[in-house]
């Protein structure tokens, strides 16, 4: 019991840090260092990166923003929705098993299950299916236009 009661304050902490998550510049350049590490533009992440982080042995990474996020994706003005929290695997030139990441297309909304990227191009992939677009394009970090809306 003394024992639990000890880790009580740590508790209350943590809780405390998630639920003010502040967008923090720091880890926005160290999110962008590490995506520009693995073949990645820094735009295919929004400004508001709170914190950051990842497992350099298995490519785990997780990202937390400061809030949820809407934003347009160029070039075909897609809708975008991001999580709180995103995670994912990245190598090189692949990120899977990605998390928290969703478009509006076809009257319906697609969780982009991965992205590669390929010389020129990234690829997004929904599933089993993929779209291509240049990655010119993500050149920098947009903004959000605001929070999520029903969906
Ligand atoms: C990082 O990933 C490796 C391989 O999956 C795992 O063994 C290790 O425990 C992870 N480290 C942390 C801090 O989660």
């Amino acid at each position: 019991m003394a024992k639990l009661l000890s880790l009580l304050p740590f508790s209350i902490l943590l809780l405390f840090s998630l639920c003010s998550a502040k967008p923090n510049p720091n880890s926005l350049k160290a999110a962008h260092t590490e995506l520009t590490a693995f073949g990645f533009p820094v735009g295919l992440l929004p400004s508001n990166v709170a914190d950051y982080s990842i497992n350099h042995t298995s490519g785990d990474f997780s990202i937390k923003l400061s809030d949820q996020c809407m934003l347009t994706l160029p070039p075909d003005n897609y809708l975008a929705t991001y999580s709180k929290i995103v995670r994912g695997k990245i190598v090189k030139n692949k990120i899977a098993q990605l998390d928290g990441i969703r478009v509006r297309a076809l009257f319906q909304w697609w969780s982009i299950t991965g992205i590669r990227s390929s010389g020129d191009d990234l690829v997004f992939e929904v599933g089993m299916l993929s779209a291509k677009y240049p990655a010119k394009n993500f050149k920098e970090s947009p903004p959000c236009e605001g929070l999520k809306a029903d969906s």
